[in-house]
This record gives C-alpha cells, structure tokens and sequence, in this order.
C-alpha cells in the first residue's frame, strides 16, 4: 500500500523549513520593515520592492478555478522543472534509489536524475508508442520512488492508454507522475479529477504551452495536501516572483482567448498533418494530441539542415530510439506552416 512515509527521505522528514518574514508576519500592518527590503521601492514605475507571497495563494484561487481543483492541493514551480526536480529531491535517496521513465520522452526526467545522483531506469515505449507494463513491473524494486508518465508524450505526441495508468497507479507504491504540459491539445480527459482516489498520483501541467506563457516561467502540480505539504516545504522561498504572479493571474481572467487559441493550433495542427503526408519525403505523420507533430520522413536530418539554411528551426529528433528518421515540428501560425510547407515541397 502507498504510504507517504514509507519513500519520503529521512533528512526532509527531519528538516525545519526556511521560515521567511512574510512566513512569519501575514496581515496588514502600518510599516513593514521586517524582511530587509528596500523601504523606498524600485527604480521603475511599479514597484516590485518587496517579496511576493512565498505560497501564491491569490494567483492558486485562480488556477483553482480553472482546474476545479483546490488551492490546497496545489503547488506552484518555476516552470514544471522545478515541480520535477524537487520530487526527486524530497524523495529519492541520491545513490540508492531509482526511478522508472519510458523514452522516448522529455527529457528532463532523465536529466534531474543525474543532477540528483538518482538511477534512471527505462522501460522503453511499445512499437505503438503504448507504456510497456510488463517491462514496467519487471524494473519495479523497493528503492523504485517515482514512475514517470508524460501523456501526451513529448516527442511521440500521442496520450497514454487511460487503462495502463491506471493499472500502474493501483499496483504501484510510490508516486506516479502524470506529466500533463500538452493535455488542452487532447481529446483525453485529465487525470485531475482522480486526485483523491489516487494518493500516489502527482499531475504536472504548465503555462508554457496552451497558454502560450513559457516566458513567465510556471508550472503546476497538483497531488495530495501531503505531496503539496512536503513540496512547501523543500521549495525555495519565494520561488513564484511578483510579475509571474501578476501577469499569470491577468492571463486566467482570459480563458476565451486561450480556448481561441488551442482551437486554432488543434485546427492548423490538422492542416498542416493532412499536407505534409501529401509530400514525396514524407513517410508518416503520427496522429498527434499535442501542439507538435512527430513527422517520419526520408533524409531527416538532411531536411533538418536544409530547413536551418531556410531559416526555418525544427527539432530532430531523428536519431532518438523508435523516432528514427524523424523531425519533431511545432505547429506554426497558419503563414509559418504555409511556408514551412513550401520550402519542403522545394528539398530535392
Ligand atoms: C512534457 C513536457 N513537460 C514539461 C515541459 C516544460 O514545461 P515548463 O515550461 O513548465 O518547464 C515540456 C517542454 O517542452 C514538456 O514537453
């Protein structure tokens, strides 16, 4: 059974959290001199002098909103990044336990890893880009901490069968993170809802993509008050600055125009998939449930190369295992996939 006790790490059960002023202070007051800022404000006409509220609890009230889920079961990072990594700070023991990925996928799961000194195992994706469970079972041990689900994968661009996850989220006894960064691009419905029949579930999901707000640098998780609990208290203080804050609470009052926008993408996403697999070069398109297309062809990185001398940037993912010979691709603005098309249509 998922005990949360049972893979926490014992340092963060004995740490004493970093209590800040505003930790310590929240209210109204007169005069605040208590955190050593600057008491005559900033060098701009708005001010950012002081500390943002360490726990975001205005801009959580709106996202709860949003995602009808509550603030409480809420934690906010510096993009999912940082909602990855402290994961693996809080509950993988450097050089003892491990995790479990399935690639090919993002890879920052892998990379996090290696900065904590925490084993990686990979239980690579099937032929159909489905989660291998038996492969899954077989690399669980008593050190395994975290298994690693992005669905919609990033680079394969399809969604996770509903089934498997769950399968894994009732047999598994550490946590499972449902990376959800491409989920308003799907038809498949979030696993959001299923926080309080799941204790081990952890779902990331970011501003960086529907929203169209990497800039800001904000990623979600949402998981149990005893996950959340244990990532307030392992996060740096102020880890959400002021103007994030601000300007990510400003873009949730415009849902319309987010809505308008994933239509578009999903829209042109289409367009640009029926077009491309008109092309001589091009093998395969994969259906897609993201704002990306994986996209099989003949000469990949030679098309990369040639794209570049065009001006035109997409990402090869060519030689990443079951993507071979394929090229990653953003959708564009409709004038942007017009001419990625054209330039393509103009490879020899
Ligand atoms: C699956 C997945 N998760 C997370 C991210 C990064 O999200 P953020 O910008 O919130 O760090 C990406 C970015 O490409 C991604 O593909």
């Amino acid at each position: 059974m998922f005990k949360l006790e049972n893979i926490l790490r014992e340092n963060i059960k004995q740490l004493v959290p970093y209590s800040s002023a505003r930790d310590e202070f929240h209210g109204e007051a007169k005069i605040f001199i208590d955190a050593n800022e600057n008491s005559l404000g900033s060098p701009l006409q708005k001010s950012y002098n002081r500390y943002p509220d360490p726990l975001q609890w205005k801009l959580k009230e709106a996202i709860s909103k949003v995602k009808g889920v509550p603030p409480k079961n809420m934690f906010l990072g510096n993009g999912s990044d940082e909602c990855i990594d402290i994961l693996y700070r809080a509950f993988c023991n450097p050089g003892r336990d491990n995790v479990i990925i399935n690639p090919p996928t993002y890879g920052m799961y892998e990379v996090s890893a290696h900065i904590n000194d925490v084993e990686l195992r990979k239980a690579r994706l099937l032929e159909n880009f489905q989660l291998n469970l038996e492969t899954i079972e077989s690399l669980i041990d008593e050190h395994t901490k975290i298994i690693w689900i992005c669905s919609p994968n990033n680079p394969t661009s399809n969604s996770m069968n509903r089934e498997d996850i769950e399968m894994i989220l009732n047999n598994f006894d550490g946590l499972v993170v449902i990376d959800e960064a491409y989920i308003n691009f799907s038809k498949h419905r979030s696993f959001i809802q299923e926080l309080e029949e799941y204790p081990n579930l952890v779902i990331l999901q970011t501003l960086s993509k529907a929203w169209g707000l990497a800039g800001l640098r904000l990623g979600m998780a949402f998981a149990s008050t005893s996950v959340i609990d244990i990532y307030n208290k392992v996060k740096p203080p102020y880890n959400i600055n002021q103007a994030t804050q601000e300007i990510a609470l400003d873009a949730l009052g415009k849902m319309d125009e987010v809505n308008q926008m994933i239509r578009t993408l999903v829209e042109q996403r289409e367009i640009l998939a029926k077009r491309l697999i008109q092309l001589p070069m091009i093998k395969k398109v994969y259906p897609s449930e993201a704002n990306f297309l994986l996209v099989k062809m003949d000469r990949a990185r030679e098309v990369y190369e040639y794209l570049l001398t065009e001006g035109i940037v997409v990402r090869d993912r060519s030689r990443v295992e079951l993507c071979e010979g394929c090229l990653r691709i953003t959708v564009g603005t409709e004038s942007e996939n017009i001419e990625l098309l054209r330039q393509l249509q103009n490879f020899r």
